[in-house]
């Protein structure tokens, strides 16, 4: 039999050197080496591993593949089975990953007694919680059903005893990091346990065809913590994001084996949880006020998602030797340089002046779609002079100043019109607009500025919005 061995192992990418060093040789992350010890493991039976007889599969012509038993059926909550594609498919494993407190086992709660509603038993795992601050919850959430099962349990052969004896149809493990096999050596969180707890974890649901969800939590800069191994072995992989100090919570699909990973669930957390939001252009611009300088509604795509967000900008006299740009919700770099292109394309100069720029509403605009709406806010509130309500913008800027369309400009106007918005300044090469917006075809963010009679930018001894409210 193999003896027991000491290996350090990278947090992030998983891979294995025999001695210490600060720096993974595997991803080039540093301090991310942490000491292991490695005890080989006979897998339990159960698991498709286990067999010691050769395979019991065959192969087949692909067309007679039966695909019944994967239909997905539906969680019960609109906004996750839009991403999902229709639902949970039998047998496979969502990684649900988020920030400590963003609403997870919220979320999961509520899944699990809308799936107990449509007829599912379901088995809630809790490993961080006790079974009481669970059950305090699910009354807040109105999820205390007869078929929704509650253990708290740390050990995953005992999880998988739990399994066997409530025969669930769906199991949600929250979370992933804080169970562990004691079979294994390592001490519990590590990145061997996390790996080894998934596998065992995905073994079970493939071989009895049980649909399981895990909760992951992400690290500080947004990835998820322990092996990247863990999003290969799963099938699904959701990220859960939002800004803590908005209710908003936006669900997507980094990786989904059973459809596209495009779509978006957008949900706002109230005081009796996640309340899925089917109309997010109204949301983001129920405050919004009008006639204010320095606001520009841009039409944007998020995965397949149009919605319509508000930028703002806020420019003023600088009194530090660096001026400063701050960006939220918008890129900072990118913000740079659309000042840059504005003085040098349209000649709108904030050299002196601090720059404030937002997307409002807790989301975040990293197309480059924005890149018009932004400048045009800039160029309000250095000027003052507000763009009109009815007007929107899209479209990316090159650093000659000209404007090039952005993708699905159709659908993102159609969802302007929606709303009641009647013209959008868009590339002049766009494509014809829905037939109850008008169109603003224009070549430069010169023209832009030109045609919104947003170019008179004041002299540069007076202060800019003095003359308006900018
Ligand atoms: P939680 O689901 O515990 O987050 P996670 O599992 O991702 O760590 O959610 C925690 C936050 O959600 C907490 O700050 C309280 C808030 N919350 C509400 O605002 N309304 C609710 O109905 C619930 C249950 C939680
Ligand atoms: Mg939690």
């Amino acid at each position: 039999m193999a003896r027991a061995r000491a290996v350090f192992r990278c947090a992030t990418c998983g891979s294995t050197s025999p001695r210490w060093a600060g720096r993974c040789p595997g991803c080039n992350e540093w301090n991310t080496l942490s000491e292991e010890i490695e005890v080989p493991v006979v897998r339990a039976a159960g698991s498709a591993r286990a067999r010691p007889g050769g395979s019991t599969e065959t192969p087949q012509p692909i067309g007679e593949v039966d695909v019944t038993e994967w239909a997905a059926k539906p969680t019960g909550v609109s906004e996750l089975d839009r991403v999902l594609g229709g639902g949970l498919v039998p047998g496979s494993v969502t990684l649900l990953g988020g920030e400590p407190g963003i609403g997870k086992s919220t979320l999961l709660l509520q899944v699990a007694a809308r799936r107990a509603d449509l007829g599912s038993k379901v088995l809630y795992v809790t490993a961080e919680e006790s079974r009481q601050q669970v059950k305090l919850r699910a009354e807040r959430l109105d999820a205390l059903h007869p078929r929704l099962w509650l253990v708290s349990e740390l050990e995953v052969p005992s999880i998988v005893d739990h399994v066997d004896s409530v025969k669930p149809d769906l199991l949600i493990v929250d979370s992933i990091q804080s169970v562990h096999d004691p079979e294994l050596g390592s001490a519990p969180g590590t990145v061997t346990q996390v790996r080894e707890s998934a596998h065992r974890l995905v073994g079970e649901a493939k071989a009895r065809g049980l649909a399981t969800i895990l909760v992951g939590h992400v690290t500080k800069d947004g990835n998820l913590a322990g092996p990247r191994v863990l999003e290969h072995v799963v099938d699904t992989v959701l990220a859960f994001e939002g800004d803590r100090h908005h209710a908003l919570r936006l669900l997507r699909a980094v990786k989904h084996r059973f459809g596209p990973t495009q779509d978006l669930g957008l949900f706002e957390m109230g005081e009796v949880g996640l309340i899925p939001v089917p109309d997010p252009s109204r949301l983001f611009l129920a405050d919004r006020c009008t006639g204010v300088a320095g606001s520009v509604v841009l039409p944007t795509i998020e995965g397949h998602r149009p919605l319509l967000v508000e930028l703002q900008a806020l420019v003023v006299p600088s009194y530090l030797s660096t001026p400063r740009r701050s960006a939220q919700g918008v890129d900072s770099g990118r913000l740079s340089l659309l000042l840059a292109v504005l003085e040098r394309r349209a000649g709108l100069t904030v050299a002196n002046c601090d720059v404030y720029a937002l997307a409002v509403g807790g989301v975040k605009v990293s197309e480059p779609g924005a890149d018009l709406a932004v400048a045009l806010a800039v160029a309000s509130a250095l000027t003052g002079t507000p763009v009109p309500d009815e007007v929107v913008a899209c479209g990316e800027l090159g650093l000659g100043g000209e404007v090039r369309q952005s993708s699905q400009t159709g659908r993102r106007l159609a969802e302007a019109a929606r709303l009641g918005f009647t013209r959008a300044v868009v590339a002049a090469s766009a494509p014809a607009a829905p037939d109850d917006i008008e169109a603003i075809r224009v070549g430069s963010l010169a023209e832009a500025v030109a045609v919104l009679g947003l170019g008179h930018a004041p002299k540069r001894s007076r202060r800019p919005g003095d003359e308006r409210g900018a």
